[in-house]
């Protein structure tokens, strides 16, 4: 009976402590986020009943590690306002008991298909761990059932890295694509392989999509796959790119390769290089999805592994950038734009008009949006001052590049940016986080800040705005 009852203690104990935020100093105000615990990857974004739907993985016990990933779940109506909703599944089978993995949602006859990777390690074996692709369907959005005949795509023990299943019909077929590490003269190499299916219970390898040269990584993890503007986007996330200057310097990168794609021969050719999809220090494995205003929308995890993550001693870990809608430019460079929903967000204007050096404004919420419209002939600073940390956002006109520097060590990021005359910059401030958005999307940054105390904006000493508008925004994402 004692030793129930200690147990019980611990277990109250132990949950209290992780089952809330313990100082809200760090969480969002409007970037979705867990309501404690750790978050990684958006999984299952889909739009379902007039709703939008995102799923992350989730370890609900600690906001100190990964832990078993579940799914955790919320959604929106708007893209903007979020609602918490009960975890949608448990690394509770014999298959998938070390870790519900990333996947994605296939919506189809009121019902998600929610694919995912069913993770098994087997510590001291060789290989250590097993991948198999499983599918569990949820006809109300809120309840998840896993299919009795999981899983569906078995691994096939030769290569253990095989994950993140994201899913799309075309025609009468369904399709899926896979990340995967296979080994070449010795050599680990990422690819993206191709499945399709005509029940979507049954698949068939069809295809390697493409692979690494050495050069771009020995895992690609999380690929996505879709036609946009006349040309077919190849998304995912490599591991193992070098840095080369200011290119690559995350411990894992995020971008896309812009390419041509037959349905019938189910062959890629790529049209461009590898490209950074954001030029900041946390973004990464992308989920994209069609939503039914026909945009292609992208959500990434605001994070990055093996970093520090300061807001896990206040009992969460983890945030999504804001949505994006990606389009394609002529010299096939992807655009990304916040959704305009995120207008819902904003709260008082608290500032707007022309500016020179030295304005400063305090944000009410350490939560706000700048707009920025000056002349790009001129070089501009923009400083985001906490108490115990500060980023500068600095425009070099003579040298066509913008940075991100967040200070301590690797703080800087820079990419070249050459905007004709129009400087126009848009920063979303939250919390613990910082996203640019340059031009109409052409350049953007998403970094994560941790300052105490209120938040003020400051424009450089020598910068010149025509416009500039700062607006607070509000709590859209609820804190427990
Ligand atoms: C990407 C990733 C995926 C995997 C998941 C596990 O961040 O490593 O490849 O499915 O996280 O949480």
């Amino acid at each position: 009976m004692r030793v129930i009852f200690n147990t019980l203690t611990l277990f109250f104990f132990l949950y209290s402590i992780n089952g809330e935020i313990t100082n809200d100093r760090y969480y969002p105000m409007y970037h979705a986020a867990p309501p404690f615990g750790w978050m990684n990857d958006p999984n299952g974004f889909a739009r379902f009943k007039s709703e939008y739907h995102l799923f992350y993985q989730y370890n609900p016990d600690s906001s100190l590690v990964p832990g078993t990933a579940a799914w955790g779940h919320m959604k929106s109506s708007d893209l903007v306002h979020w609602q918490h909703l009960p975890i949608a599944m448990y690394p509770n089978n014999t298959y998938d008991r070390s870790g519900v993995f990333s996947g994605s949602a296939l919506i189809e006859d009121g019902k998600m298909y929610l694919y995912y990777t069913a993770h098994i390690n087997h510590p001291g074996e060789t290989p250590d761990h097993e991948e198999n692709q499983a599918l569990a369907i949820s006809e109300d959005g809120v309840n998840v059932v896993k299919y009795e005949n999981n899983p569906i795509i078995p691994g096939t023990g030769r290569q253990p890295d095989i994950r993140d299943p994201k899913v799309w019909k075309h025609g009468d077929t369904y399709y899926l694509v896979l990340g995967n590490k296979f080994k070449r003269n010795g050599t680990e190499l990422g690819r993206v392989l191709l499945y399709a299916s005509k029940d979507k219970y049954t698949w068939e390898e069809k295809a390697i999509l493409d692979e690494s040269d050495g050069w771009l990584g020995y895992m690609w993890e999380c690929p996505d796959f879709f036609q946009l503007g006349g040309y077919f986007v190849l998304l995912f996330s490599p591991q193992g790119v070098k840095p080369e200057g200011d290119k690559y310097r995350n411990l894992y990168q995020c971008g896309y390769i812009v390419g041509r794609f037959d349905y019938k021969t189910l062959k890629f050719t790529p049209v461009t290089e590898f490209q950074e999809l954001d030029h900041g220090h946390d973004f990464y494995a992308t989920q994209s999805i069609l939503d039914d205003k026909k945009r292609r929308l992208v959500i990434a995890w605001l994070d990055m592994w093996e970093t520090n993550y300061p807001e896990q001693n206040d009992g969460f870990t983890g945030q999504m950038t804001l949505p994006r809608i990606l389009t394609l430019t002529k010299d096939l460079r992807l655009l990304q734009r916040p959704v305009p929903e995120i207008r819902a967000a904003r709260a008082d204007v608290i500032c707007t008009g022309q500016a020179s050096g030295g304005t400063s404004v305090t944000l009410a919420n350490k939560a706000g949006e700048v707009n920025i419209r000056a002349s790009a002939s001129n070089d501009l600073e923009l400083f985001i001052e906490g108490e115990t940390a500060s980023v500068v956002i600095y425009y070099d006109a003579t040298n066509g590049q913008i940075s991100l520097d967040r200070g301590g060590e690797d703080g800087l990021r820079r990419t070249e940016w050459r905007p004709k005359y129009l400087l126009k910059i848009t920063i979303y401030i939250d919390a613990s986080s910082i996203e640019v958005f340059c031009g109409d999307g052409q350049v953007t940054f998403s970094s994560r800040y941790f300052t105490n105390g209120p938040v003020s904006v400051r424009l450089g000493d020598s910068s010149k705005v025509e416009q500039f508008r700062v607006i607070n925004m509000k709590r859209t994402v609820p804190i427990n």
